[in-house]
């Protein structure tokens, strides 16, 4: 999965990382978070301000975080694990680390955590890292409307949660999100081939192994890229 503040250009690099996927000749299944499920389409519009509580005040953030875990189980169920099971490489705009970043400014963030224990783990997660500043601006010139963690402050605080969870799990890597899109992509291709090069070198379950050794020490680890099982 792509990871990264808002502005940070994970859903344009989605789609340069699913045409240079296909274009090596893998089958690609491109996906993003919040789904386009009815509890995905639910939390877009309760980003942009809309179901207000009764007396006007704007949906908690427990709430929030409890929508996000639910969003992801039937993400998962509906669209990541039978594409996985039909040999698709899964690539998919946010993920766990999302909600750890995001959900964590609202919510205790174990807590946060807990919601995602048992789920499936990313063998790889690429942090795309770009100044609060340019993420801004890129918004801007998007003309995207103003989404409920748009505020600097708040991006600041997700970007320190990010780079924090990027310490913590070696699986995520950070990628310089500065430059063109054509230079960002470079970067992330470049990432991803490492990883698949790295994973057919030591066999085809290296990446689901370490998944599973890092979800058995009980962390979240968020996504980049899943691989299909291997047959067992
Ligand atoms: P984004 O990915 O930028 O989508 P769009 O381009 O359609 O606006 O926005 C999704 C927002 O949802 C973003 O602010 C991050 C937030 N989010 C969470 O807070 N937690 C999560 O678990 C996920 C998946 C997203």
């Amino acid at each position: 999965m792509l990871e990264g503040i808002d502005g940070s250009g994970t859903t344009t690099q989605l789609g340069e990382l699913e045409r240079h996927l296909a274009r090596r000749g893998r089958r690609v299944h491109a996906t993003r978070e919040p789904t386009r499920g009815p509890i995905g389409r639910t939390l877009r519009e309760l980003l942009l301000g809309q179901h207000r509580n009764p007396d006007g005040s704007e949906v908690d953030g427990r709430t929030m975080a409890l929508l996000f875990a639910a969003d992801r189980r039937d993400h998962l169920a509906r669209e990541i694990e039978p594409a996985l099971a039909s040999g698709f490489d899964v690539i998919s705009d946010r993920y766990v680390l999302s909600s750890l970043a995001y959900q964590a400014e609202e919510a205790d963030r174990d807590w946060v955590a807990a919601l995602a224990t048992g789920i499936r783990w990313p063998d790889l997660t690429l942090l795309i890292e770009v100044d609060i500043e340019l993420a801004a601006g890129r918004r801007a010139a998007a003309g995207r409307p103003v989404e409920r963690y748009d505020a600097d402050r708040t991006l600041e605080r997700v970007a320190r949660g990010y780079r924090r969870l990027a310490e913590e799990h070696p699986g995520v890597r950070l990628v310089d999100g500065s430059g063109s899109i054509a230079t960002v992509a470079g970067r992330i291709a470049a990432e991803v081939d490492g990883f698949l090069e790295a994973s057919a070198a030591t066999g085809p379950s290296a990446a689901t192994a370490t998944a599973t050794a890092t979800a058995s020490h009980g962390r979240v680890f968020p996504a980049a890229v899943g691989r299909a099982r291997p047959a067992s």
